[in-house]
């Protein structure tokens, strides 16, 4: 009997695809360069598999796997990013894969990456994109699943993508849990959804990422002020979290801070104060951070948590710093205080949150413009409403606010979230206000509220910059009392200075 799909790569989100796309009654060939993962994924499904069957049938080469498949190949790869999926590519040449198979990458590629291999491999097979979000979890019970490329292959990988996708009750726009092996959900909108040309699904995951980056820093900055400002307990920051997870800041990201707050080392100390203080970063953020720079989409929320990354791995000059630089003087705080700043803290999370996604969604715009896609912004938000590490009931929001304007320049601008920052801008601002007076460090909650600024401010001091460039570079600069596109320039090296007409 020949499989539906093959399968390289079965590291943990590898190995929990295949079995997600087993409990959807998909038979799987599958191969990895280290035949003990192959076995291993194999027993995992004997276990899970109560109905019995081999509905993971192991192989242990390329042409072995091609051998076993129905025609024309479907190949999924869950390999690294990068140069892992050009020597997987060129095995599977080498192995003789033909003209019109098809073959998945899943990873984190870079987007220009994707529309370059895309060109280079089209003779010998179709590469289609699709980034997969969601952890070992999403991938084992249902992830967000972003695909791209070429009309055709989607036709024949949307039912299996469906199925195996996180879902959402159409109505509530709730995730439909399914958290049990064998479990299958046939109901409600697929966390999946077409994106575009070869490219657009890397980069609307690349996108995804950058915001993933700007919401977790946006709540380790939460976390700072209430352990280091308000020298609140572990346990104590998890209940306030807790509480604040049932309101629009409900979210995965939130959620799984609150668990890792709680959990405890084995004598009893906070796990999270075991952890040094350095971040990691596999540098989908920062290409969301370049990218933002290169198309001109100010996304300073989002590269503020590159940034905090980065400046957290300066750990041992952080130290040396700490004993030279002068702090704020300590202040305390009677309960009604710490409280109305808790209360302030919660609506500068909830801000600038709606301001890193409105940047990532522009930027979204911005490069759909300049690479001429057709990206559907109330599709992008639907998929990301579960599944996906971003996964929030605030995605809803974000929906129903291109639902009803689908050429949305900026979604600070929609009605709901225009009304939700005049609501809180004002309890943002105190809270930014006391923190910069406690000396926390919060690039991302005061980036936002600058960014915020920014957009709100229909004058900006550019009129002085222009006139600076002028001034050293004579770079010219246009008028607000004259006819627009035309441009001037002061002779200031005479003494008249005259402004002339270009
Ligand atoms: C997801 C995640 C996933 C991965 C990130 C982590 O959507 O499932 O984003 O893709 O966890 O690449 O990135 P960093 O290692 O850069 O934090």
């Amino acid at each position: 009997q020949l499989c539906d799909i093959g399968f390289i790569g079965l590291g943990v989100m590898g190995k929990n695809l295949v079995l997600n796309l087993a409990d959807n009654g998909f038979t799987i060939a599958a191969f990895d360069l280290d035949n003990g993962k192959v076995v291993d994924a194999i027993a995992q499904d004997r276990l899970e598999n109560q109905a019995g069957g081999n509905r993971v049938v192991g192989c242990s080469s390329y042409t072995e796997l091609l051998s076993k498949l129905k025609a024309p190949h479907l190949i999924v790869l869950s390999v690294p990013a990068g140069e892992p999926v050009d020597q997987v590519s060129a095995s599977l040449i080498g192995a003789g894969i033909q003209p019109d198979d098809i073959v998945i990458d899943t990873g984190n590629s870079l987007w220009v990456d994707t529309v370059a291999r895309e060109e280079k491999y089209k003779n010998n097979f179709i590469l289609f994109s699709s980034a997969v979000s969601g952890g070992e979890e999403g991938a084992r019970f249902g992830p967000s699943l972003m695909p791209s490329g070429s009309p055709y292959a989607w036709t024949r990988i949307k039912p299996i993508w469906e199925a195996i996708a996180a879902k959402v009750d159409s109505e509530t726009g709730k995730p439909i849990e399914r958290n049990q092996p064998g479990q299958v959900v046939n109901t409600g909108d697929p966390c999946t959804a077409y994106i575009g040309p070869a490219g657009a699904g890397h980069y609307v995951k690349m996108v995804h990422n950058g915001i993933e980056y700007a919401d977790m820093q946006i709540i380790c900055e939460a976390y700072h002020v209430l352990r280091e400002g308000l020298s609140l307990s572990t346990d104590e920051i998890a209940d306030i979290f807790e509480q604040w997870n049932q309101g629009p800041l409900d979210s995965y990201l939130m959620e799984i801070s609150v668990e890792v707050l709680r959990h405890k080392a084995s004598d009893d100390t906070p796990l999270v104060d075991l952890i040094l203080d350095k971040a990691g970063q596999k540098g989908t953020g920062l290409w969301t951070a370049v990218s933002s720079l290169e198309v001109g989409a100010p996304a300073p929320t989002i590269a503020q948590a590159v940034y905090a990354r980065s400046m957290s791995s300066f750990k041992t000059l952080r130290e040396q710093a700490s004993h030279l630089l002068t702090a704020p003087d300590a202040r305390s705080y009677n309960s009604d205080e710490q409280q109305q700043l808790i209360n302030h803290l919660h609506d500068a999370i909830y801000c600038a949150k709606i301001c890193a996604y409105a940047q990532g969604f522009q930027l979204m715009k911005q490069a759909e413009q300049e690479h001429g896609w057709k990206l559907e912004f109330a599709s992008i938000a639907k998929i990301w409403r579960a599944g996906c590490i971003i996964r929030a009931v605030f995605l809803q929001s974000i929906t129903e606010a291109f639902e009803r304007n689908e050429e949305l320049e900026n979604l600070i601008l929609d009605e709901f979230f225009a009304q939700q920052l005049s609501k809180y801008q004002a309890s943002w601002r105190k809270a930014i206000a006391e923190i910069t007076l406690m000396g926390i460090p919060v690039g991302a909650l005061s980036s936002s509220l600058s960014y915020y600024d920014s957009m709100r401010s229909s004058v900006l001091p550019a009129n002085l910059l222009q006139g600076q460039r002028d001034y050293f570079g004579a770079h010219t600069f246009e008028r607000n009392d004259k006819a627009k596109g035309k441009k001037y320039h002061v002779e200031w090296s005479t003494t008249e200075r005259n402004i002339v007409e270009i």
